[in-house]
């Protein structure tokens, strides 16, 4: 398949036409990668069964972990959901459009392509102009997971997209305005106590004080314990680099100390070593890559799917990354690193 690539700028993010051919491959049951403030998603008609058959063949992705269907406003169509709880409404009245994603019991007439066999549906209202604007003009409700092939870092550059989906889509829309870095947080809203499955950068302080009550959370849920997954996505292992990852967490001091030392380890094999690390200490390691998570923890969650991704293209066998404070966003860099990492965490 010749795949379509649009670049947008600030200018061309005007012109209709791109939105225009978008949708219409949308609506005859094609693909489309586009830009959310997150990471960049693999969109199809979410009503069309075909249509979603083939998002599972692009990612190379197990069909019962479910997708996200996407909506243009925060008025979320009949035929989507059974019902909205008013916890629910309050949400997407705070939240939405925004990195949120909402679980809430399907309607009828929503497949099991979709919802991986459950009697949920997770919907999300982005908050990207380009986004947006694909949305509304379709009309459409867009099934769209993120737009990497399966276990790999999800996408927040085009030339991530790029490299994992050319020819496998109708069109890619370019757009580097994903700002986020990491996916949207995933809430169900379905049951008695509403659990966070899966944290990002609407955080759960942030739920609590709109709710102004308890939630559960991934360190609190009742989900870690249970052999079906409630987020069936989170079973499989992520974003994973394919050099060695390990996570080294503790005082910043013996960190960098624990970690430098093992860098010397690693020279003295003809194995390339990379660490990831604060702005602070990104000056005093001699790995052959070193990369800087930036200023703050926002920072870090922006960059750090493309620091992976950078690990991968210059070969690092060996990869470090310094633990990050489990606050705020923090808490969902932490989050992707360890499944990154498939649970390799030193403690220091
Ligand atoms: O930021 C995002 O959410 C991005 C952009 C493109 O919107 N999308 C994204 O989709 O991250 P995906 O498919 O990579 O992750 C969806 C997650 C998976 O862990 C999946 O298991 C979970 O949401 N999920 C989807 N439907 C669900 C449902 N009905 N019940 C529980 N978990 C669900
Ligand atoms: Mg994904």
């Amino acid at each position: 398949m010749v795949t379509k690539h649009v670049y947008i700028t600030g200018e061309e993010a005007a012109d209709e036409t791109i939105y225009i051919e978008a949708a219409k491959i949308l609506k005859d049951g094609g693909l489309v990668v586009f830009p959310t403030e997150t990471v960049y998603g693999l969109g199809a008609d979410a009503f069309n069964r075909e249509a979603c058959k083939k998002i599972y063949e692009a990612k190379g992705r197990p069909s019962d972990n479910p997708l996200i269907v996407h909506i243009a406003g925060p008025d979320i169509p009949e035929q989507l959901v059974r019902e909205i709880p008013e916890d629910a409404k309050k949400l997407m009245e705070t939240f939405w459009p925004g990195p949120l994603t909402i679980i809430l019991k399907k309607a009828d007439g929503v497949s099991d392509i979709i919802t991986g066999g459950l009697d949920t549906v997770a919907v999300r209202c982005p908050g990207h102009a380009v986004a947006n604007r694909l949305l509304e003009l379709s009309g459409l409700c867009v099934a769209a997971p993120s737009a990497n092939i399966s276990g790999r870092p999800s996408p927040t550059r085009g030339d991530h997209v790029i490299r994992d989906l050319d020819g496998r889509v109708d069109m890619i829309i370019v757009d580097d305005t994903v700002d986020v870095g990491i996916e949207s947080t995933v809430i169900d809203m379905t049951v008695e106590v509403p659990v966070i499955l899966r944290p990002g950068a609407v955080t759960k302080e942030q739920i609590r004080d709109c709710l102004k009550r308890e939630i559960l959370s991934p360190e609190t849920g009742p989900e870690q314990d249970i052999s079906v997954p409630r987020a069936p996505g989170m079973k499989y292992r992520h974003y994973a680099p394919e050099g060695a990852l390990s996570i080294v967490r503790g005082d910043a001091y013996a960190v960098r100390a624990f970690i430098e030392n093992e860098v010397l380890n690693v020279k003295e094999s003809s194995l390339k070593c990379a660490v990831l690390c604060c702005d602070e200490h990104a000056r005093s390691y001699s790995a052959d890559v070193v990369l800087s998570y930036g200023k703050d923890a926002a920072e870090a969650a922006a960059g750090l799917y493309n620091m992976l991704r950078t690990c991968d293209r210059k070969g690092c066998d060996v990869i470090f990354a310094e633990g990050v404070e489990e606050k705020g966003i923090g808490l969902a860099v932490m989050n992707r690193l360890i499944k990154a990492a498939g649970h390799n965490i030193i403690d220091v």
